[in-house]
């Protein structure tokens, strides 16, 4: 049996990466600011050193809008203080090519785990179905769904990057492992209008250019990997799963 610490284990990622490694048979303690046994803000650390105390892995799940670098930072600092000997973190599709802050400390995190001197792995993903819906339910909001015209996504099940970030935890460190995408590529207004028939919704689509650098490497498809199309289910299968068919 191994200990594992899974940081942002309440987070919509966490939760499966803890029930897996859990199921398995693993020691699993999930940290996170609200967790009622381990709570930590890693921009903060205190308490990190008790969560972390005899944990061999640490996967690192957590984040937020802003100190995803100071975190980084703490937990490298603590988990080398605590002889922890491993550190598992997910990362996103496109973090070097897409000038947006958020992945801008997304790679600068990448830097910080491999400079760390700890076993580390590092697996990018694309978005997950969940945060898809969020952001279409964000904008059926408005009577007219407006959506950045030329963007695609290729969206993935979390419950397979949390497979696989559970794979890689009792593993060894890898590094840099391969991309995780989901099966398709699909044009924003696509799944607009698969999201607005599972819910039973009615909105007209209407594409808007964007400006901006992110918004450019977007529409290069940054954020995308085709060539690692290795998730099986597909969009439609998370809405009707969540939302049931509506047809
Ligand atoms: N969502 C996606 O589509 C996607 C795609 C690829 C990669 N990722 C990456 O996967 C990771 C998890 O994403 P998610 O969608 O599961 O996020 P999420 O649902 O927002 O969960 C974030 C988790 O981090 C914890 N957290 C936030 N700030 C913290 C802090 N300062 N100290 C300690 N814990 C903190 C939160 O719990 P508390 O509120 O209790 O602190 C929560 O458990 C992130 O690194 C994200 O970049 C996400």
């Amino acid at each position: 049996m191994t200990t594992i610490v899974v940081t942002g284990g309440t987070g919509t990622l966490g939760r499966p990466v803890t029930r897996r490694l859990a199921e398995r048979g693993h020691d699993v303690r999930v940290l996170s600011r609200h967790s009622p046994r381990y709570p930590v803000d890693l921009r903060e650390g205190t308490g990190l050193a008790a969560a972390l105390d005899g944990a061999d892995v640490v996967v690192h799940c957590a984040s937020g809008p802003r100190g995803d670098e100071q975190a980084a930072r703490r937990l490298v600092a603590a988990m080398r203080a605590a002889g922890v000997g491993h550190l598992v973190y997910i990362s996103i599709v496109g973090v070097d090519r897409v000038p947006i802050g958020y992945y801008r400390a997304k790679l600068a995190v990448e830097r910080i785990v491999e400079e760390s001197g700890i076993g580390w792995t590092v697996l990018r993903s694309t978005q997950f179905h969940d945060l898809v819906v969020t952001l279409l339910q964000a904008a059926a909001k408005l009577p007219v769904m407006l959506l950045p015209s030329g963007v695609s996504d290729q969206p993935i099940e979390v419950a397979e990057v949390a497979d696989r970030l559970a794979d890689l935890a009792t593993g060894e460190p890898a590094g840099r492992v391969p991309d995780m995408a989901g099966p398709e590529v699909l044009g924003l207004p696509a799944l607009a209008r698969a999201y607005l028939r599972a819910t039973g919704r009615r909105r007209p689509v209407v594409s808007v250019p964007l400006l901006g650098k992110g918004y450019q490497g977007m529409r290069n498809g940054g954020h995308l990997a085709p060539r690692q199309a290795v998730g099986e289910a597909t969009f439609e299968d998370y809405l009707a799963r969540r939302f049931g068919t509506q047809e």
